[in-house]
């Protein structure tokens, strides 16, 4: 029988699943195991999450949903707690359709059988868990459930697929499918990629799972490499617990740990849910995990300009590489050739063209009068659009004066964006202004805060909200910028 934290004798039950998953990735293929959006969480982040819901008022028998189980450390975790806090039984479902894991799943079963006698059971569905929705099927397959806790697979998924939903990524869709299995007043815990939270392609996820998904938690892993290191996943990710039922009106309680390692000493904050859920146009969720998050937040919050307000586009460069290596060339040849500029050449702050010899992209593009990859030589802010997250900063731009490289002429890789004025020109001030505002250590915090990937796309950049008009109008003189200088660092709390 359960002993303590389940331990019978040696290591515990949960060290056991973990030992499972270890020998179940060793006997498969990475290409398995990413085929099934398979990576296994660690005994440390399973009783985190099965910490989460609250179990207060639970009596009688619990049903425990486990979708997507592997070798069902998650839903033996939550068993373990349930039985150790509370006089309920337990059924748990675990929904895994991979022979290797199952096999895994079955022992996993049987040894918490005999861990926690009596008041357990539980079954095995070896079938597609997204089959198992009821507002697919019609009718309920699987009788509804009290908690739910799920490390889903992710993968893309193409938005034709109709099985759980339209989300773009299978995570998405589990999520849904699992609010439609709760109880009202049911809770999910789960860990998912932060990716749901912002931008266009989970736009319709969002509005849909939160119209009936309170959200009550999150924990948010600073490192991107922490949560699943034995499956060498790099993603971040989000631990959430949501409740099925109307929203609230409580504060949601956010919290953030470097990775695994400090998971036990988190820093914990209380948000107002406005600011989690900003209702801008994209229903976006932002976690703010700091004070100065939040006050950050409110000051951006409270600027209504942006790039279209002051006339101003942003752009993605038009140079394809490999459409048009015809196009490339090492060498320049007089007259004919123009500066070619790649991610490389843009640092923090400043363009550098050429970068010579050690650089092994070409550096000139010659297009023999075919302007249309070109854009004219101009003042521009130019922007990576990706960015390492181990990188200082989110958003790493720089200013390319008009005339500064040669010709009348550039070209610019689809890698980069570059702001610039339709039928007109950026002045330098402005360049210089905006360069400088994008580079801040302010706009990286917001940036980071609301967006769950590490592009830095168009259409981000086209929403950021600007100080108003008044602060940023040109000609932009330095008084102005003082300002919005001086509402920052009250935002950082200095
Ligand atoms: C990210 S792993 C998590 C495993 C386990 N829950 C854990 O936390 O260690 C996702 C699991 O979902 C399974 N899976 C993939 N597609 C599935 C589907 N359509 N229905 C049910 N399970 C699926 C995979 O085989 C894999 O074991």
């Amino acid at each position: 029988m359960m002993n303590g934290d389940g331990a019978a004798g040696g290591a515990s039950l949960l060290e056991r699943l973990g030992e499972l998953a270890d020998g179940c990735r060793a006997r498969t293929t990475e290409a398995h195991r990413k085929g099934l959006g398979q990576f296994f969480t660690s005994p440390r982040i399973a009783r985190f999450l099965a910490d989460y819901p609250s179990l207060s008022g639970s009596a009688g028998k619990l049903r425990i949903l486990d979708p997507g189980a592997g070798v069902g450390i998650l839903g033996v975790a939550m068993a373990q707690r349930v039985l150790r806090e509370t006089q309920a039984s337990v059924h748990l479902v675990a929904v895994e359709p991979d022979p290797l894991a199952a096999a895994g799943l079955r022992l996993a079963l049987d040894a918490a059988r005999s861990a926690f006698g009596e008041r357990f059971s539980a079954e095995h569905l070896g079938e597609d868990f997204l089959a198992l929705d009821p507002a697919t099927l019609g009718h309920a397959r699987v009788s509804p459930v009290d908690l739910v806790i799920a490390n889903p697979p992710y993968f893309k998924v193409s938005p034709s697929e109709d099985l759980g939903g339209d989300a773009p990524n299978i995570y998405a869709r589990f999520m849904e499918v699992s609010s439609r299995l709760l109880v009202p007043g049911g809770q999910l815990s789960c860990i998912v990629p932060r990716s749901f939270t912002s931008g266009a392609y989970f736009e319709r996820f969002r509005r849909r799972f939160f119209s009936s998904m309170s959200l009550e938690k999150a924990h948010v892993f600073d490192s991107r490499r922490d949560a699943f290191r034995a499956d060498g996943v790099l993603q971040e990710n989000v631990i959430a617990l949501l409740r099925c039922g109307p929203t609230s009106d409580l504060d949601v309680v956010l919290s953030s740990s470097g990775g695994e390692s400090d998971l036990d000493a988190p820093s914990l904050l209380l948000a107002p849910r406005t600011l989690v859920f900003p209702r801008d146009r994209h229903a976006s969720i932002f976690f703010p995990t700091f004070a100065e998050d939040l006050r950050t937040i409110r000051l951006f919050q409270g600027w209504k300009g942006s790039l279209a307000e002051l006339g101003l586009e942003v752009s993605t460069g038009p140079v394809v590489p490999f459409r048009c290596r015809e196009h490339l060339r090492s060498r320049p040849a007089a007259g004919r050739t123009s500066p070619m500029l790649w991610m490389q050449h843009v640092r923090s702050g400043a363009i550098t063209w050429p970068l010579g010899d050690g650089f092994r992209k070409p550096e000139y593009i010659c297009t023999r009068g075919d302007e249309r990859l070109l854009v004219p030589n101009l003042t521009y802010v130019i922007l990576r659009r990706f960015s390492a997250k181990e990188e200082r900063r989110r958003i790493v731009g720089g200013v390319l004066r008009k005339g500064s490289l040669p010709g009348s002429h550039l070209g610019l890789e689809n890698h980069l964006n570059f702001i610039h004025r339709p039928g007109g020109e950026l002045l330098d001030r402005e360049a210089d202004a905006l360069a400088a505002l994008l580079g801040s250590e302010l706009f990286d915090r917001y940036f980071r805060l609301t967006s769950g990937h590490t592009q830095v796309n168009a259409t981000e950049l086209r929403e950021l909200p600007l100080p108003s008009l008044e602060h940023l109008t040109s000609p932009m003189d330095l008084q102005p910028r003082r300002e919005v200088l001086a509402q920052a660092e009250a935002a950082l709390g200095r």
